[in-house]
């Protein structure tokens, strides 16, 4: 397992969502019209949002949430709505700044916005840390390494999503390769639930960790999948 890998796939993807993608995603987040495919995708993000959501404690008054590659900050701004003091960070700094843009003005109190990697050890330490769809684009092996890096400096749950490797994911997949490279978003790696599950455990489970709920979100061309890490 390789940590290299992660940082040539951060810059990647900095480059990717900081310019390439900055205005497709400040569109995807809101409410302006968009192809039915991106709405699918819409209503897919939507669900998932909803989901990491409701896995977190009804009550978040006070309770210090990390939004771990926040984008444009929805999660971000519900959580701080329930009441959370939300770190929102993400490598692009284009979306932390238009993230920090859309957030109501009563809210940003409860919000810190930071430009950086999501592993950053001087985010501080958090009671949740979410991660929806920031680390698809990661080996599953770096994925696992991620979230043992983040562990010690999250007291309650960890939750993120992956991209399950399905037979329509990898049909995706194989045909994304079939453009030219500059055109194309950074790829999502396609992760088998069973090798995802064997390696949290074998990194986590000595400190205190075990996997909890899961669930697949598919919307269309939006195919992610949750899954919940909880400190016993
Ligand atoms: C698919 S977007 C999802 C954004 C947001 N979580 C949402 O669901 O709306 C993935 C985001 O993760 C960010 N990201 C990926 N790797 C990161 C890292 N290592 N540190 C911080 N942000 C990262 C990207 O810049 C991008 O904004």
């Amino acid at each position: 397992m390789t940590f290299a890998a992660y940082a040539e796939r951060r810059s990647r993807l900095k480059t990717y969502f900081d310019a390439t993608a900055v205005k497709a995603w400040a569109q995807l987040t809101s409410d302006a019209p968009v192809s039915r495919i991106r709405e699918t995708v819409r209503a897919g993000r939507d669900r998932m949002r909803a989901t990491l959501l409701a896995w977190l404690p009804d009550r978040l008054s006070g309770v210090r949430v990390l939004d771990a590659g926040c984008g444009a900050g929805q999660l971000a701004v519900e959580a701080a709505r329930r009441g959370a003091a939300v770190t929102a960070v993400d490598i692009a700094g284009n979306l932390v700044e238009l993230a920090r843009q859309r957030a109501p003005s009563e809210l940003k109190g409860r919000i810190e916005f930071r430009v950086g990697d999501l592993l950053d050890p001087a985010l501080g330490s958090f009671d949740h840390a979410v991660a929806m769809d920031s680390l698809i684009h990661y080996a599953v092996d770096d994925v696992v390494r991620a979230l043992a890096t983040l562990a010690p400096r999250v007291g309650r749950s960890m939750v993120f999503t992956f991209a399950p490797r399905t037979p329509a994911l990898s049909l995706m997949h194989a045909a994304g390769k079939l453009f030219p490279k500059a055109d194309r978003a950074p790829a999502i790696e396609p992760v088998t639930e069973a090798r995802l599950r064997a390696g949290l455990t074998r990194e986590l489970a000595a400190s205190g960790w075990e996997i909890g709920r899961t669930e697949r979100v598919v919307s269309g061309f939006y195919t992610s999948q949750a899954l919940e890490l909880v400190r016993r």
